[in-house]
């Protein structure tokens, strides 16, 4: 495929990633609030004031919980806001703190790199960004992983960033079978997204714990950035 073929596919993959995330979250706890809604009518009608009360409890906190997936949707579609001349380790750890804040498994950062590399282009820090996030993602959705590895690091020629956890682990060749509606447009944006900037992204069952580890390997170009 050449990058523009495949950019035009990233973008279809960034809609049907969008659509499916609104399908399994924010749908469902909205189809879900109509039917809470219904048995509250139904309860009203009755009479019954007590369970009316209890059932209204549920629905508010269900009410909230449709909020909150709406409001975690938008910001992680969002850039972050990290001021302007942030560099890769800010947008990095911005990730890590993001997944902690909603309490998935344990995650250890292991930065390698001495200093923040300078000169790395917006493309590339978003790329790493968008990598780490989505891969943080889908430990917390799929992976049933305790233990999470974020690591950087970098040689003359290339950055590296690996994602690891100990979880399920998975089929990279299944996913990419999928039929287009099925889910994998996440591990396709990956892929995707680090081949535009000239990188390459590894999907490979982790080493120690089982799991599944990603590397991404971003060139730096031919000039030393040291
Ligand atoms: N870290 C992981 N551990 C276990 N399974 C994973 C992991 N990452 C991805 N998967 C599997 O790969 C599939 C495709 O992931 P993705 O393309 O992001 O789609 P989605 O997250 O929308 O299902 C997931 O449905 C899941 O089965
Ligand atoms: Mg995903």
């Amino acid at each position: 495929m050449t990058i523009n073929s495949e950019l035009l596919t990233a973008l279809e993959n960034e809609r049907r990633y969008v659509a499916r995330e609104l399908h399994d979250n924010v749908a469902q706890t909205v189809q879900q609030l109509g039917l809470h809604g219904g048995i509250c009518r139904k309860l009203a009608d009755l009479g019954e004031v007590e369970k009316l009360l209890e059932q209204l409890e549920g629905l508010e906190s269900r009410i909230q919980l449709a909020s909150t997936q709406i409001r975690e949707m938008i910001s992680d579609l969002r850039k972050p806001l990290i001021g302007r001349s942030s560099g890769l380790l800010e947008y990095i750890e911005y990730a890590i703190e993001t997944h902690k804040a909603r309490e998935g498994a344990n995650i250890t950062y292991r930065n390698r790199l001495d200093e923040e590399i300078p000169n790395l282009s917006v493309e590339q820090i978003l790329t790493l960004y968008r990598i780490a996030q989505e891969s943080l993602f889908n430990i917390r959705k799929h992976a049933k992983a305790k233990n999470i590895l974020v690591d950087l690091a970098a040689d003359e020629k290339n950055l590296y960033l690996t994602i690891a956890d100990d979880g399920i682990g998975f089929d990279v060749a299944a996913i990419k079978e999928r039929p287009p509606d099925k889910g994998g447009a996440g591990v396709a944006n990956l892929q995707a997204r680090a081949h535009a900037i000239g990188g390459t992204l590894l999907i490979s069952k982790g080493t120690t714990a089982g799991g599944t580890a990603i590397l991404a390997t971003i060139p730096l170009g031919d000039q030393p950035w040291w």
